[in-house]
């Protein structure tokens, strides 16, 4: 499959999104297209993250990975996220841009807060689901206050914002297990994570601080829904998965054994297997 490619589509539909950037992997000829797979990333990493999803292409899928505004980008040019919900209308953006209607959507973590975003705003986009390693709830008054003592961080930082955020983040976003098996696994993460400007890192942390409870949302997915946990998240631990998979009927849900927080990642062949089938036999 290759390195997958990048592209720039634009300018969407709304006025003050110039651009979408994306990496993305298309089916080859000879296997009959099956429709499109959206990956959507997580914090405060970027699309490259799902590199090894894009082997999923060669199932008939079209996978694209929006870069959400402002990550793995130099300089200013991109508008500024001022909510989730700016994330999901890049997300609306490329869809319009690549002139799909219905797409099956996958979030990990912030992704999943983005495609909870989606289903409020334009559910029709949504033809199936996955979460990954996320949550439905709003960030309770604990976590509201790290988000705060992240972005005062990020202020006092400065220009090496982005090592203090990854000395913060690399830890809990993957397990146990990959931190004692991978000893590069910390250099490669940093990599993902210094792509992206503070300040852009910084609209994320604010844009996940003030994102509204979803909770009330997951009884109205009528959409084919696979749920996916790291055995070994402790960001968004099982039990969150578990209580949407109560709440979202006819959901699967599969937990990743000897995988964190970014399952995908860490555990590549395991996850693409899982939604291998899942969009196999479900979609
Ligand atoms: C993520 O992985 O996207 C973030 O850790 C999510 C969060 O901080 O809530």
């Amino acid at each position: 499959m290759g390195q997958g490619a990048e592209g720039v589509r634009g300018a969407g539909s709304r006025p003050y999104l110039v651009s979408v950037r994306f990496i993305e992997a298309q089916p080859p000829a000879s296997v009959r297209k099956r429709g499109t797979l959206v990956l959507v990333h997580a914090f405060p990493l970027n699309a490259r993250m799902w590199q090894p999803q894009l082997a999923l292409a060669a199932e008939g899928w079209h996978v694209v990975a929006p870069q959400l505004r402002g990550f793995d980008v130099d300089g200013g040019g991109e508008p500024h996220a001022a909510s989730i919900d700016d994330y999901a209308a890049d997300v609306i953006d490329l869809l319009d841009a690549l002139h799909v209607e219905s797409a099956v959507v996958a979030g990990l973590s912030m992704g999943g807060y983005a495609a909870f975003a989606l289903l409020r705003r334009a559910p029709s986009y949504v033809g199936g689901l996955i979460l990954a390693d996320t949550r439905a709830e709003a960030d309770a008054a604990a976590g509201v206050e790290a988000r705060k003592r992240m972005l005062q961080l990020i202020v006092e930082r400065g220009s090496t914002a982005a090592d203090a955020v990854a000395d913060e983040m690399i830890p809990k976003l993957v397990g146990a297990t990959t931190i004692a098996s991978r000893p590069d696994v910390g250099a490669e993460l940093r990599t993902l994570i210094r792509a992206t400007p503070p300040d852009r890192i910084a609209d994320a942390v604010r844009a996940m601080m003030t994102r509204p409870d979803s909770t009330p949302l997951l009884a109205t997915i009528h959409v084919p829904t696979l749920i996916i946990v790291g055995a070994e998240d402790t960001l968004t631990p099982p039990p969150s998965s578990e209580s949407m998979h109560r709440e979202i009927g006819g959901s699967e849900l599969h937990v990743v054994p000897e995988a964190g927080h970014l399952s995908s990642w860490e555990r590549p062949d395991a996850f693409n297997a899982i939604v291998s089938t899942f969009l196999a036999h479900r979609v």
